[in-house]
């Protein structure tokens, strides 16, 4: 129930992404993990000890993907987060014209599917901190 309710929500996501995305997500058909494009919030948090297992600081360049991105990745077992194979993937986030890459090493709640909650000094690449959310981050994996 739940793995197909995220399933559902992040065709969703895809249907939603802007209509210049399309052709990399036809190409990445049937490797949707690899290069399709996701898009929505970015917020940021002080990191502590994350779902991957990794104690990490607000300077460490990591993120926290979505529960439905994170319990949906191949491989993910939800009785040992510790062990999903999304940590350490590294995904490449653009906002505007700036861009940077950050390393999956958390879980967000509170996120909606394509949401971002970056370290501040991740954040702070792509917008000032005063903004606290920004919308329409676009992010694929490298
Ligand atoms: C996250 O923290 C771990 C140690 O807990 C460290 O090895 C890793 O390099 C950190 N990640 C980043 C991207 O800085």
């Amino acid at each position: 129930m739940k793995l197909s309710n995220s399933a559902t929500v992040l065709l969703a996501a895809v249907f939603l992404t802007p209509a210049y995305s399309a052709p990399m997500a036809m190409q990445s058909r049937g490797s949707m993990a690899t290069s399709t494009s996701h898009s929505g919030d970015g917020t940021f948090y002080q990191p502590a000890l994350g779902a991957c297992g990794k104690k990490n600081t607000s300077h460490d360049l990591i993120v926290a993907v979505s529960h439905a991105v994170f319990d949906s990745y191949p491989g993910a077992n939800p009785s040992n987060p510790n062990k999903n194979p999304i940590c350490g993937k590294k995904l490449r986030a653009t906002y505007g014209t700036k861009s940077v890459v950050v390393t999956v090493e958390d879980r967000c709640v509170g996120c909606a599917t394509g949401d971002l909650d970056f370290t501040s000094t991740g954040f702070g690449k792509l917008a000032s901190l005063d903004k606290g959310r920004i919308h329409a981050v676009r992010w694929q994996w490298v």
